[in-house]
């Protein structure tokens, strides 16, 4: 597997997500997935996913905007987003680890990787380092065990990592957010 070059994601700050209306650019994308799921209940899942590509998280205010928008109760679209682990409730770090510790990749090495990880960034699973850059979350599998052991890091893949070639991923994303 070849190394990507993920971006960092755009992390909305707590204080701009409080209160939202959707813009006319939202709309329409929310438009255009209700044309696809005319019951709302369907529309759900694809509209928080929009969401969290513009705010990479959901926050109370996001839900609650979403929850209007598609004639939802609150309380169904906070028991839908905090059913998936796909979905960020809290503001991640600039790089989201997701770190796959399913069997297949537990058999290629990815509690030492876990260990390896945790200790170089000084933060434990559900944490994100105090400058913000990082964020590790431990994942069922990814679908990709053949390339074990792997992380999603945003949107991209990395897989037969070993600690040596996961410090190289960390040293060039490091480098690439001070630039
Ligand atoms: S077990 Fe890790 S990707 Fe499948």
């Amino acid at each position: 597997m070849s190394r990507p070059q993920t971006p960092p994601l755009k992390v909305a700050p707590i204080d701009s997500v409080t209160d939202i209306r959707f813009d006319e650019a939202m709309e329409e994308r929310i438009s255009k997935i209700l044309k696809n799921y005319p019951n709302s209940q369907a529309a759900l899942l694809p509209t928080l996913w929009e969401c969290q590509k513009e705010w990479s998280w959901l926050s109370p205010g996001i839900m609650r905007a979403v929850a209007e928008r598609l004639e939802l109760s609150p309380a169904f679209v906070e028991g839908v987003v905090t059913f998936y682990t796909m979905y960020q409730i809290k503001p991640p770090g600039k790089y989201l680890f997701q770190v796959c510790t399913t069997l297949s990749c537990q058999l290629c090495g990815a509690g030492t990787l876990v260990e390896h990880l945790k200790k170089r960034l000084g933060i434990d699973f559900g944490q994100t380092t105090s400058d913000g850059l990082f964020t590790l979350v431990d994942v069922q599998c990814l679908g990709a065990c053949g390339e074990g052991p792997v992380i999603q890091i945003n949107d991209d893949y990395y897989g037969h990592l070993t600690p040596e070639s996961l410090d190289e991923i960390l040293d060039g994303l490091e480098k690439e957010a001070k630039a």
